[in-house]
Parts: C-alpha cells; structure tokens; sequence
C-alpha cells in the first residue's frame, strides 16, 4: 500500500502569510503542520509517500523534508500546476503508484493516534474504499463533506451543504484500490471548476464497495487560522503542555 499525502492549493485563507509559504509548513504547535499527516501514514505502516504539491511550492517541502529519512519513510514528489481539487491533485501521484492500494490523507489534517486498524480492515475488504468519519457540530458541519448514513450503510456524502443531512463529516483520510486513478478520469468538474474528492467518493458509493468507520480519537482540520489553533491546542495538550492565564 503507498501513502499519498496532497499538499496542493494557495492557502488563500491564510494571506499574507502564504504569499511566501505553503500553508503546509506553517506550524501546529512544534511541528510543520505537513508532518502530522505523513506521521498518520508512517505510523499505519506505509513505507512509501507520494507528497503532491504546487510546482511553485515543491522546493520548500523538497528542503524540509528531504527524501524521508528523517520521518522513517522514502518520499517522492508530485507536481500539480494551478490548484485543480482534491482529485485532479491525486491524479499526479499516478505515475509513483503501480497497481496498489492507496492510502491518502490530506496535507492539513491532523488525527489523534494511530490509524493502523482501519488500514487493516481496509486491506481485509479487498475491492472499493474506505473513508473515516467523524461527528462535529452542526455548525461545523458546513465546512466538510458531509456522510449520509442509513442504516449502518453510506448512501452519500454532501460536499459543504448549508442544511448538513448529518453531523457525521468525512475526514481527509481514504484508503482506495488500484481503480481510483481510472475513477477519476470519468470526473467532470464541479462547479467551482475542480475535481472533486467527494465526487469521487460517491463513485464508489454508487458502486456499493465504499466502508467507513468512525473515528475514535480526535481529529481536526488545520485549515483555516481557527482550526489550525484548535489542532496546535489539542497537541500541546497530548504532549502535556499546560496553560495558564
Ligand atoms: C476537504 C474535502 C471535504 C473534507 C475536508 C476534510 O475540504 O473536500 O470533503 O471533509 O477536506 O478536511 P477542504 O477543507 O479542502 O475545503
């Protein structure tokens, strides 16, 4: 299985910071934040990342982390140009990727503890993907893809609705087999003009081959200046930090 972590896009949210750096390399709490995500898959037991990222911007990520020996994994990278979404950014790790399954987590998530079992469970379905969901408010909810759940079974996934089905959000870690790549060339854009990682899941969803699991430790986005705080928060916290006033 290789491990793809995609760390495209301008940050826009984060100007004027991320005039002069990926969002990526800024930090939560100790660390870039683009190392929570490859610390995820290393500790899931993958041995190979492909990192997608702007060309602009590779030779930041190429500086910090180097070829991977310091995070106990081989790095290669993927150049997209523009930011296309989620999807068309996967689609350049496909040349790294021979016939595996994959495991994706997207450059700002950050999750508590170790994913190994669900990449376990994965491996066992042998066909489809698999996505890992978590419960937030119904005001956050907005900010994510949202998971309809009947029954015990995905139906689908709502990519930022303003009325959210559910309080179930997907989170940027999807395991899929060697077909995505083929998947997503059957994408259209959506209509912001990208393509669209929630697109892509309801393929698979359509098809029946798609599992989720709930997450059972914390999870957060480090997306937005109010997140990222939130996910530097709940690290220092874990490393047994404590604030006073
Ligand atoms: C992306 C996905 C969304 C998912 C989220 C998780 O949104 O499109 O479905 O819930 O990541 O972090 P973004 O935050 O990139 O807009």
């Amino acid at each position: 299985m290789k491990g793809v972590v995609l760390a495209g896009g301008y940050g826009t949210r984060f100007y004027p910071v991320t005039r002069v750096v990926n969002k990526h390399l800024l930090d939560v709490f100790d660390e870039p934040v683009v190392y929570y995500p490859i610390r995820s898959l290393v500790g899931a037991g993958i041995e190979e990342v492909v990192l997608v990222t702007i060309l602009e911007e590779v030779d930041q990520f190429k500086k910090l982390l180097g070829d991977g020996t310091e995070l106990g994994v081989k790095i290669s990278y993927a150049t997209q140009e523009g930011a296309g979404g989620i999807a068309q950014a996967l689609l350049m790790a496909k040349p790294f990727v021979e016939n595996e399954n994959l495991m994706v987590v997207l450059g700002d998530n950050i999750f508590q503890g170790d994913l190994s079992e669900y990449v376990e469970s994965f491996e066992k379905q042998g066909k489809g993907a698999k996505i890992l969901l978590k419960q937030v408010s119904h005001d956050d909810a907005r900010r994510f893809g949202v998971a309809d759940v009947k029954d015990g079974k995905i139906i689908g996934i709502q990519e930022k609705p303003s009325h959210p089905r559910s309080d179930l959000i997907v989170t940027g870690c999807y395991m899929y087999d060697s077909r995505v790549f083929d998947l997503i060339a059957t994408l259209d854009p959506s209509p912001r003009g990208e393509l669209e990682v929630t697109d892509l899941n309801n393929l698979y969803i359509d098809e029946g081959t798609m599992s989720y699991d709930v997450l059972s430790g914390w999870w957060t986005d480090a997306g937005t200046p109010a997140s990222k705080l939130k996910a530097s928060i709940l690290v220092a916290l874990e490393k047994g930090v404590t604030f006073h006033r």
